[in-house]
């Protein structure tokens, strides 16, 4: 979790929904989150001399593309806002 805090220079709650348990689901990012998870496996098991976690070695990570940044610059540029607060 440090990881994608870091590579994406946000807290913890920009996934997960402030003030409410961090289980709570309702956060797009989460969610785009664990697609995020699945495409940098997918990148690590086709990635050149090296095997699938915890086999080979994780080339390419989140901060790979992130940088410290939410929204690496690509074509598409969608945003994934999270609903108003409820009151
Ligand atoms: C980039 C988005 C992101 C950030 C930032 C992030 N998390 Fe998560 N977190 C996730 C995802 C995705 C899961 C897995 C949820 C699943 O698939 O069930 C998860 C799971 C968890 C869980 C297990 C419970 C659950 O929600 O499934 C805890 C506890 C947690 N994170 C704590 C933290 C803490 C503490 C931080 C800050 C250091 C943090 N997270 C930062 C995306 C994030
Ligand atoms: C191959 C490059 C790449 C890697 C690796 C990658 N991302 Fe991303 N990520 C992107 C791009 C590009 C976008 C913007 C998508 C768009 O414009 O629709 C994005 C968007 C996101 C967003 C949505 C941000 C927002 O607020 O709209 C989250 C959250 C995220 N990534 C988390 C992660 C996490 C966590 C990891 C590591 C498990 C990860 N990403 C690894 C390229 C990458």
């Amino acid at each position: 979790m440090g990881e994608f805090r870091d590579a994406l220079n946000v807290d913890c709650n920009y996934c997960h929904g402030g003030g409410r348990p961090q289980e709570v689901d309702i956060n797009p990012r989460k969610d785009i989150a664990r697609k995020m998870i699945m495409l940098v496996r997918q990148i690590n098991s086709n990635f050149p001399g090296t095997g699938v976690f915890p086999v080979g070695d994780q080339a390419v990570t989140c901060w790979t593309c992130h940088r410290g940044d939410t929204h690496p610059v690509s074509l598409s540029n969608k945003r994934y806002d999270p609903p108003a607060p409820k009151q």
